[in-house]
C-alpha cells in the first residue's frame, strides 16, 4: 500500500537497518526523516545528525521533527562491546526519550516501531526489574543502580532489548486507541554490527546460526517487516513483537524442550 504523503522518522537511519528501512519507505511514497550520529551518504529524505546517547542530543533531535508525522521507528543502537553505559543511555534512554517527545507529534492513528532482538526473548521473566530501570524519572540514578549487577552490566546489550520489548508494551498500553507500538526482534542480520555481535555473543553461536539458517539475515528483511507493520493494514497490532529471525528462536525453542526432534 502507498505511503504517499506521510512522514516517518527512522533513527540508525545512516547504516543497516536504518538505511534500508528509509530507502523503502521512501520507495513507497512515504518523506522520510532520518536521525543518526553518523552523516548518511546520499540519505533518500532530511537527515538530522544527532547524538541519541544523551538526553539533550535527542531533545535536539526532536525539536527539528515537524507535527502530524506517520510514525517514529527506533531503530538506532549499539552493540554489547560498547561501554554498558552507553549501551543502555542509546538502547534504553534514547528508545524512551525520543519517543516521549515525539508522541505529541504523531497524528491519531500513527505507530512507533522499536527496534528490539531475539537475545530478548526471555524479558517477561523479569518484568519488574525492566519497569524499574526504563520507568527511572532520573537516567544517572537508574544507571547507578544497575551499577553493581553482573547480570546487566555484564549483558548489557541483551538487557537494553529486554527493555525495549518492556518499553514497547507500556508505551502501547498508555496510548491505546492513538498510537501502536510494536517491536520487531530480528536474528543476525548482515551489518556492520554483527561482527560486534560475534564478539559479544561468541563466535561460534552466532556463525552456527547463520549456517543453520543458510544465511543471515538482510536488512531488506527486516525492513520489510517494519513496512507491514507501519501499514494501515496492521492496525490491530499493537503492544507485541513481531520475531523477524529465519525460524532461528523456533528452533532454539524446540532444541531446548524437545531435543531429540531437532
Ligand atoms: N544486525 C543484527 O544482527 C541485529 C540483530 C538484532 C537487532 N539489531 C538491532 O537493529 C538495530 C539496527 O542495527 P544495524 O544492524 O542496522 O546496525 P548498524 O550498526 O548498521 O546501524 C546502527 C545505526 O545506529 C546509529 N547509532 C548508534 N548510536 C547512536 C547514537 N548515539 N545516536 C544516533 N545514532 C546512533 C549508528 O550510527 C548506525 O548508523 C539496532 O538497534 C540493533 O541493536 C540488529
Amino acid at each position: 500500500m502507498t505511503l504517499d504523503g506521510q512522514i516517518f522518522v527512522v533513527t540508525g537511519a545512516a547504516s543497516g537497518i536504518g538505511a534500508a528501512t528509509a530507502a523503502l519507505l521512501r520507495a513507497r511514497g512515504a518523506e522520510v526523516i532520518g536521525v543518526d550520529r553518523n552523516e548518511a551518504a546520499e540519505f533518500p529524505g532530511r537527515f538530522v545528525r544527532a547524538d541519541l546517547s544523551t538526553a539533550e542530543g535527542v531533545a535536539a533531535a526532536a525539536e527539528q521533527v515537524p507535527a502530524g508525522i506517520s510514525g517514529l521507528l527506533n531503530i538506532a543502537g549499539v552493540p554489547g562491546t560498547a561501554p554498558w553505559e552507553l549501551v543502555l543511555s542509546v538502547n534504553v534512554f534514547g528508545v524512551r526519550d525520543l519517543s516521549r517527545a515525539l508522541l505529541p507529534k504523531i497524528a491519531d492513528g500513527g505507530v512507533i516501531v522499536n527496534l528490539a532482538s531475539n537475545v530478548a526473548n526471555g524479558w517477561a521473566a523479569r518484568q519488574e526489574d525492566l519497569a524499574r530501570f526504563a520507568g527511572a524519572a532520573d537516567r544517572q540514578q537508574a544507571l547507578a543502580s544497575v551499577a553493581g549487577d553482573p547480570e546487566v552490566v555484564g549483558h548489557s546489550y541483551r538487557f537494553s532489548k529486554e527493555c525495549v520489548r518492556w518499553l514497547t508494551l507500556a508505551t502501547a498500553a498508555e496510548n491505546l486507541g492513538r498510537v501502536r507500538v510494536v517491536s520487531v526482534s530480528p536474528g543476525p542480520v548482515q551489518t556492520p554490527i554483527l561482527e560486534d555481535f560475534k564478539k559479544d555473543h561468541g563466535r561460534d553461536k552466532v556463525e552456527g546460526a547463520v549456517t543453520l539458517l543458510g544465511r543471515a539475515g538482510r536488512p531488506e528483511d527486516i525492513a520489510r517487516a517494519i513496512g507491514f507493520l507501519v501499514d494501515p493494514q496492521a492496525a490491530w497490532l499493537n503492544g507485541t513483537d513481531v520475531c523477524v529471525d529465519g525460524g532461528l528462536s523456533a528452533h532454539r525453542t524446540v532444541s531446548a524442550a524437545a531435543p531429540a526432534t531437532v
